[in-house]
């Protein structure tokens, strides 16, 4: 077995999802991060499980092996493999974590087992060392919306999070109701530019309440129903534009008005932002604002690293290994939800 060690190189796989992912560290440094995306999913208006996880099937093999040409690396130089083990789909996650333990046995590797979202809460250490604990994690994406407390690699603890849709997942079904395509977010996000966020007053479901958690299901509803009851027939082109300013602005307020809340009561120096829909524009200004405003900087790993990718597995995972944890080659995929802390 390799000793792990800072210069020890890892290979990191990521199949949660949709996407399939390799990426290679060598010491800090990261040397590659493949993202293979199965858009085939988009005619579908969502994920379809099964055939997510024959995808993954097929393209994996050549995934690893362009992350590692693109390292100029082979497998004999990889000293340990990270792989994400949970949460997600159960069958693209049992593709990802066999072929990782296929790989760990040849090789006689140790193997560590990575949660997706500990991936995504230390996704911005992967540009940037320099963020000081304790800091503020808001992960949002299609399949989460959580508030973390992260005090080291080591503790974190979930502060919050939605009790029905996420918000990513607000956008996608907000988006398919307005005849929009999928994913969401984006469509909204460009329409929401040309169009009035007061348009109309949609609801900000828990804004006030005095807790982190999130409840995005509301949102959805009170835009079917202004279509149905006021509109009373399909949004012109202005209508809709305004419909998609407003429904962002009322999850735009949500999210920055709690997780400044958050990282007020919290004593969290900095905030750190992660998932699919730290892209959208609207989010990242008044973030940014509403941060300094209180002295809080604001950090978005690049887009390759907020939406599912390995580098951010491996970015945790190389943490891991550095502090001895490693997995046993039995260990199981996850399908319970996420522990607040580990180890
Ligand atoms: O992290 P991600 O790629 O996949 C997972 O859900 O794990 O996130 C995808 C989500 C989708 O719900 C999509 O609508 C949303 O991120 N999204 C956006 C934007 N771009 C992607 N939401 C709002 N504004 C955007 N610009
Ligand atoms: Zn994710």
């Amino acid at each position: 077995m390799h000793q792990f060690t800072e210069n020890s190189t890892l290979l990191a796989i990521e199949s949660s999802c949709d996407e399939t992912s390799a990426a290679l560290y060598q010491g800090g440094a990261l040397k590659s991060n493949i993202i293979s995306s199965q858009m085939f999913h988009t005619k579908f208006g969502g994920i379809v499980p099964e055939l997510a996880s024959r995808a993954h099937v097929q393209h994996i093999g050549a995934v690893v092996r362009e992350a590692l040409n693109e390292a100029g690396l082979a497998m004999q130089d990889v000293d340990a493999i990270a792989v994400t083990q949970a949460p997600g789909l159960a069958g693209s996650l049992v593709v990802g974590t066999n072929f990782a333990k296929g790989l760990a046995l040849r090789y006689n590797l140790p193997i560590v087992a990575v949660n997706h979202v500990e991936g995504h809460i230390y996704s911005a250490f992967i540009e940037n060392t320099a963020i000081a604990f304790p800091f503020l994690a808001l992960i949002v994406s299609g399949g989460h919306t959580s508030l973390f407390f992260v005090e080291s690699f080591e503790r974190y603890t979930a502060v919050g999070s939605t009790r029905d849709d996420a918000a990513g997942e607000a956008f996608d079904k907000i988006a398919k109701l307005l005849g929009l395509g999928y994913p969401g977010g984006i469509h909204i996000d460009r329409l929401a530019k040309e169009g009035r966020a007061d348009a109309v007053a949609f609801p900000r479901s828990m804004m006030r309440d005095d807790n982190f958690d999130f409840s995005f299901s509301g949102l959805k509803t009170a835009v079917r129903t202004y279509c149905q009851k006021t509109l009373a027939a399909p949004p012109n082109e202005q209508q809709l534009r305004d419909i998609c300013a407003s429904a962002q602005e009322a999850i735009v307020d949500v999210l920055v008005h709690k997780t400044l809340k958050a990282a007020e009561n919290l004593g969290a120096k900095d905030i750190v932002v992660a998932g699919g829909v730290a892209a959208n524009s609207r989010l990242r200004v008044r973030l940014q604002e509403a941060a300094a405003e209180t002295g809080r900087s604001v950090f978005i790993p690049a887009m390759s690293y907020c939406t599912d990718n390995a580098a951010m597995i491996g970015c945790i995972g190389r943490e891991k290994l550095l502090r001895g944890v490693q997995s046993p080659l039995t260990f199981t995929i996850g399908v319970g939800s996420l522990r607040a802390r580990y180890r």
